[in-house]
Formats: C-alpha cells, structure tokens, sequence
C-alpha cells in the first residue's frame, strides 16, 4: 500500500534550516512524528529521514548516488571538485580504496606519535603564555601534524597562514556572503601549491618519503590504469589534511566535556579503557556535521513511501545520534552507555554510517578517535590549566558550531604528576 511522505507547507524552507541548523531535521521529525518528512529547500522538493532503518536506506548504493548531490558551495570550498565523496560505483570504490590505504594500525599510530610530539612542543609555548585559544592552538597543533605524516613537513614561519587557509574550508561552507569566498580562494591556493608538489615529485624533481600520502597518491593509478589528474591528487590530499585540523573542533568539546562534567575526570585518570568510551560520547553528544546529502538513484518504494529519482534526500546525522529510539536519555552525557553498546553501523553515525570501502562513511574515523584519546591523555593526565569566566555556550545554528569563546585556557602548565 501506497503512504503519503508527510509534507511540511510552504514554498522555501532554506531559512529555517539554516536558522535551525542542527535541529532542523529533528524538530521536524518529532512534530510531524514521523521519522520521514517531505520539504522544500532551495527551491526544491527535499526528502528528510532520521534514524538507524533511514540510515541503513540512505546508505543503499543501488537506492541513491552522490553525484550531483551537494551544493556547488560545498564542493568549493570543503570537498573539493571531483573529490571521492562526488563519486559513485566502481569509481568511487577505487578512489576510496587509495584513502583506506592509509587508515592501517601503523599509519594511524604514526600520526599519532606526530601528535603528541606536537603536543610536547606546544605545551612548552603555552607555558609561557598568560593563556591560549584552545581552537586557535589545536587548529595549528593538527596542521603541522597533519603536514608531517602527509609527507610535507610545514616551515614554521608558513604555519599561520596554511592554518587559516586550509580551516576556512571547513569553517566557512554553510556561511553565507563574502565569508563562503574565502574558503574558496583557500581552497584553490592550497591546492595549487600541492599540485606544484605533486608535478615536481612525478619530474624527479623531489621525492616524497615511501608510504606517505604524497607518495602513494602521487604515483595512484585510476580506474582507467592512468596516473590521476594533479588536480585530483591535490584535492584528496586535502581531504587528509583538512579534516586532522577539523579535530581541532572536537577538541573544543573535549575540553568543555571535561569542564561541564568534571566527575568524568577522575574515571579518565582510573581507567585505561574509559577514553575509548568518552570521546565516542564526545562524538555523539555535541554537534559537529548536521547531515549528510544524496539523491535517489532510481524510482522505488521503501515502507509505502515513493521515492522519485532524482529528489534530494537528507539523511540527519546529528539527530540520528539522539534518537530515542536508539539510545536512552539522548540529551544527557553518559560514556558508559559505549561500555555495553552493540549498535549497527547505522545506529551511531557522526562521521556517516554504513561501510567505509564499500560506501561514503569518514575514511578518517578511526584516526580521528586515535587522534581524540591521545590527546584526551595531555588534557587529563600531563597539562593542568584554569578555565577563566568566559561565554563557553555554542549555537545549535552555527555550522559547525564551535564554543563561543573558542575556550581560553589560563595558567597552562605541565602537570606535576607528568613530571615524574
Ligand atoms: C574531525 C572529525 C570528522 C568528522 C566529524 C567527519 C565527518 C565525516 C562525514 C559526516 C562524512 C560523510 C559521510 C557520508 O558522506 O556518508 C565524512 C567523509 C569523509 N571523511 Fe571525515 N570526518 C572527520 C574526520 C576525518 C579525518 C580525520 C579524515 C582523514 C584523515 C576524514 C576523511 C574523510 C573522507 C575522505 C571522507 C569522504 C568519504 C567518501 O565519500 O567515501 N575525515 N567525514
């Protein structure tokens, strides 16, 4: 039997979505109580879905494709022309088979053997300083890691600048007016400067240390049995490189995690274990991407619901991981429940959900939660640091939302403990 998707009235609903930002689809879903809505955004029909059986459709290959479905401004500024989350079928699966290449238990720990060097070289800094920007210091902090274990260490004095260049990429997609232009004009400086690289390292001009990311995309054949474009290569080797700096983002939250539920601190300091489960509620409890986008591939019908090809479709990240349905009382802040959590890959899904070879799901997650604990260490165990009065609060309609005070950290010293 046929049912009608519940529709939202009106002609446009863009303004909603971006004053509601995070919760535009969740609202939704609750008043209509429909886990399924139909809107309008941009101008066009758009098909809404939260939950772990959405999920579980949207990340059907046969059902839906990628290509064509994001916004140009977002392919500018934060994928990146022709980049793998654009691709579908045997194209994408190859191009995405060069960026798994890299997520192996070694690479992964040599990353984060580079953070922690990092973090080593900035806490002396920080110590002799009155206080710090946490965002600010993270952002740079995971900019010159990022930059080493890509092949390309960073020269001090060029750090800033890059910093600045490759965040506004992740900073500035969803932001309307000049702001959106200078993610742009980002992007295509960066991508120039690893284009030359990569043109220089296939001349034997330069050569990149063996199993770094320059060296293996630079010399990846395609599908096709071709070296790829040097455009393409630079454009995934961002997709490397901006989103360790994005880290910095959850950093942010970490620290007001651990700020907002200090009991939390003393269960780190106890338990080996319990970092895994704190940053996994890290992710799932703050904000961070609100959802991801697609449109149906082919015509069919899932649940009575008829799907058109074509018709973008919203699948809610952000309210997926506060689905009632899934985990009891979404709203409060519980590591533990990751203790006993046997969910899907389509119940907790902030990086995407579903498979990572076989489907668009973050190549990075791994890294990144690698990434999290070991810095989760320096803030539990080796730094200490005040947190002066401040405005920590973040908007749920800010894309992505980030403390409003980027967390100034006062007094920031190694700790005793640390120094034995
Ligand atoms: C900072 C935290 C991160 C968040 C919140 C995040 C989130 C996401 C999300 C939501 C997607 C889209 C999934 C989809 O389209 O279904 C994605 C894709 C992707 N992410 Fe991440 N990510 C993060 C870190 C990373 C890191 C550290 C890397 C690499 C080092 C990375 C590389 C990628 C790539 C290459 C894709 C595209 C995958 C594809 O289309 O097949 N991400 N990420």
């Amino acid at each position: 039997m046929d049912n009608q998707i519940p529709r939202e009235e009106g002609l446009d609903h863009s303004i909603a979505l971006l004053k509601e930002g995070y919760n535009f689809i969740l609202n939704r879903s609750q008043s209509m109580q429909s886990d399924i809505f139909e809107t309008r955004i941009l101008g066009k029909k758009a098909i809404c879905m939260i939950g772990e059986e959405a999920a579980a459709l949207f990340y059907d290959e046969n059902k839906f494709q990628r290509n064509g479905a994001a916004p140009n401004r977002v392919v500018q500024t934060l994928f990146g022309k022709n980049s793998v989350q654009t691709l579908d079928g045997e194209e994408h699966r190859h191009r995405k088979e060069m960026l798994m290449s890299m997520m192996n238990p070694e690479e992964i720990e040599k990353l984060v053997e580079i953070v922690k060097m990092e973090w080593e070289h900035s806490i002396d800094q920080w110590a002799q300083m009155e206080q710090i920007v946490l965002y600010e210091e993270m952002k740079k902090l995971l900019c010159k890691a990022a930059f080493k274990w890509v092949g390309y260490p960073l020269h001090e004095d060029d750090v800033k600048v890059i910093t600045k260049g490759i965040a506004a990429m992740f900073e500035t997609p969803a932001v309307l007016g000049p702001t959106h232009w200078i993610g742009r004009s980002a992007r295509n400086q960066i991508e120039k400067k690893i284009e030359g690289l990569i043109q220089e390292a296939r001349n034997k001009q330069i050569m990149f240390s063996e199993n770094t990311v320059l060296h293996k995309f630079a010399f990846y054949k395609d599908s096709n049995g071709n070296l790829m474009d040097g455009e393409t290569v630079a454009v995934e080797v961002l997709n490397m490189l901006r989103p360790i700096v994005a880290i910095a983002i959850y950093m942010n939250f970490t620290v007001l995690a651990l700020h907002n539920f200090p009991h939390e601190k003393e269960k780190l300091r106890n338990y080996s274990d319990y970092s895994q489960l704190f940053v996994q509620e890290v992710r799932r409890y703050y904000p961070f991407f609100p959802f991801v986008a697609a449109k149906v591939k082919t015509n069919f019908t899932w649940n009575g619901y008829k799907f058109e090809k074509g018709t973008l479709t919203l699948l809610d990240l952000y309210g997926t991981n506060h689905d009632p349905n899934i985990w009891g009382q979404p709203n409060e802040f519980k590591p533990e429940r990751f203790a006993r959590w046997k969910g899907s890959p389509f119940s907790f899904i902030p990086q995407g959900g579903g498979d990572y070879n076989n489907g668009h799901r973050c190549a990075g997650e791994w890294i990144t939660i690698e990434v999290m604990k070991g810095s989760l260490d320096y803030l539990v165990k080796r730094l200490e640091y005040e947190i002066p009065e401040q405005d920590l609060s973040f908007n749920m309609d800010d894309i992505p939302s980030i403390p409003q005070s980027k967390i100034i950290l006062k007094n920031v010293r190694r700790s005793l403990e640390s120094l034995h």
